[in-house]
């Protein structure tokens, strides 16, 4: 069985590419035969805008995040075979500063 890899693009400057990068790199993982999901955490939700699909996650993301609720119940399929997507919530906005002053914030985002 294959490890699971996860990748995140990540840059405190708006406007250089992060989104462009991660629904190409998403694409080729996915075209290369990898079973790829993306999970939009941008609230923005400019990747879920890009594959045409709703930014509404039931229950919001904080219920996936805390494991209250399974991961697939929130998977949308694409346009593209083996390439998923977890939309956009709104509410993410304030997770960079929640995510901060978490002391289990390695934890949280590594639990996927
Ligand atoms: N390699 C590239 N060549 C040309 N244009 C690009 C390239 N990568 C991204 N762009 C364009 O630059 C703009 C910003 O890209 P993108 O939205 O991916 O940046 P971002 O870092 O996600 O921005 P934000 O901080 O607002 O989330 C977009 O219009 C995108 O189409
Ligand atoms: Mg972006």
């Amino acid at each position: 069985m294959k490890s699971m890899k996860v990748l995140a693009c990540y840059n405190i400057k708006g406007g250089v590419g992060k989104t462009a990068a991660a629904v190409n790199l998403a694409w080729l993982a996915a075209r290369d035969g990898a079973r790829t999901l993306v999970w939009d955490l941008d609230p923005q939700g400019a990747a879920t805008f890009y594959f045409r699909i709703k930014p509404k996650v039931k229950g919001g993301a904080k219920d996936l995040l805390r494991r209250k609720r399974p991961m697939p119940d929130s998977i949308k399929g694409t346009d593209y075979e083996g390439l998923d997507l977890v939309p956009a919530d709104f509410h993410t906005a304030t997770w960079t500063w929640c995510l901060t002053r978490s002391s289990a914030r390695r934890a949280a985002c590594t639990r996927f």
